[in-house]
């Protein structure tokens, strides 16, 4: 028997030989196998690889052994170590791959089942965009005015001082509703509303009517016998011009975007004199593109303005049509085609879109209130 080497302490010895690092191993083995799940491998990694294991321990042990025994011992302590952490993380692949098919098979979506859900539609844009426009004059105290649909001729042309042989009358433009002396027609436009406002309410009036109005077009990529306008109307005393370019400037600032303004272009309509065509200055390029032909705009066609709708100052024939002293009131009027203004203000380029009711279309614009 040979004596004791003084230098090297039994106890670590006995921590750091072939047979104690050989059952480490295996008991980390049987462990790291028997490890069910992610969690239970956490544990077991603490256990067999972790700082305060058993072998994390011996190799502590190590520093203090004579350098010839280090060598060996670290060789021996260091393949053990490698053995027990290749074993976890061959486990730890098998457990994870076990885990995402369970994912998988548990988070799992037939589509094929019939459901109760309902798919939500949008709202059309043309409703929303109205209704902006709407909101516009409200808060400046107008009301919404209304009238029917299938309006009488009288209050459609008379009233508005279109004479009877203008040619919006005949079959080309109007639908009549039974035949031409029928006097009834399909509104052609809200001006109508004009009429029925001035007929049925207390001066001074303040209202905005948007609604669906009716012409004999065909539907193409720019018309629909069914389209919309907004029309606006103001009778007071003393209203002049400048009062309907500033309502038209604050509608457009408010739609468009701070400091776009309006142009105004003389034109004729029977209702209104003077009549004026209303442009909207580019909200785009703001007049840039013009004569600029590096820096083209598709939304003005590098015009700078935009044409948008009709305007004036109510023709006094009409003020006295509904009984309204034309010398002692004013108004001014203006009439816009929602349409028209979805297309520039949101690049539709095809009016097939805006009738056809597809709700890809419709969602498109979001679910706006
Ligand atoms: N009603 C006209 C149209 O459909 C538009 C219009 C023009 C309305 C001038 C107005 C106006 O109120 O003053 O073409």
């Amino acid at each position: 028997m040979s004596a004791p080497n003084s230098s090297f302490d039994p106890k670590q010895v006995s921590a750091l030989g072939e047979d104690a690092v050989n059952e480490m191993v295996a008991a980390a083995l049987v462990d790291i196998a028997g490890a069910a799940d992610l969690a239970a491998l956490k544990e077991v990694r603490l256990a067999h690889a972790g700082d305060r294991s058993p072998l994390a321990l011996a190799n502590r042990e190590i520093g203090a052994l004579p350098p010839a025994a280090k060598v060996e011992v670290g060789k021996r302590v260091g393949e053990a170590r490698a053995r027990i952490k290749e074993a976890l993380t061959s486990r730890e692949e098998v457990l994870q791959r076990q885990r995402d098919e369970e994912v998988l098979v548990a988070e799992a979506v037939d589509v094929t089942v019939p459901t109760t859900r309902r798919s939500l539609g949008g709202r059309h844009p043309l409703t929303t965009l109205m209704e902006a426009m709407a909101d516009v004059f409200i808060a400046m105290g107008y009301s919404v005015a209304e009238g029917p649909e299938l309006e009488a001729e009288w209050v459609n042309f008379d009233a508005l001082n279109v004479p009877a042989d203008h040619p919006a009358r005949t079959m080309q433009d109007t639908f009549y509703v039974t035949s031409q002396d029928s006097g009834a027609v399909l509104r052609t436009q809200t001006s109508p509303i004009q009429i029925r406002a001035m007929l049925s309410r207390e001066l001074p009036i303040h209202v905005v009517a948007p609604g669906r109005v009716y012409r004999t077009d065909e539907l193409d990529a720019t018309h629909t016998p069914v389209f919309h306008q907004i029309e606006g109307l103001a009778v007071d005393e003393g209203l002049t011009m400048a009062d309907l370019k500033g309502t038209l400037d604050h509608l457009a600032e408010q739609m468009f975007g701070a400091g776009i303004v309006t142009r105004l272009r003389p034109s004729y309509f029977p209702f209104t004199e003077p009549s004026a065509e209303v442009d909207l200055e580019c909200f785009v390029c703001r007049g840039e593109s013009v004569g600029n032909p590096e820096r083209p705009c598709r939304t003005c066609g590098s015009e700078g303005w935009i044409e948008w709708g009709g305007c004036g100052m109510v023709n006094p024939r009409v003020l006295r049509s509904v009984g309204i002293d034309a010398d002692v009131y004013s108004g001014f009027a203006f009439g816009m085609g929602i349409e028209r203004t979805l297309m520039f203000r949101n690049g539709v380029t095809d009016m097939h879109d805006m009738v056809e009711g597809d709700v890809r279309f419709t969602r498109a614009f979001g679910v706006e209130a």
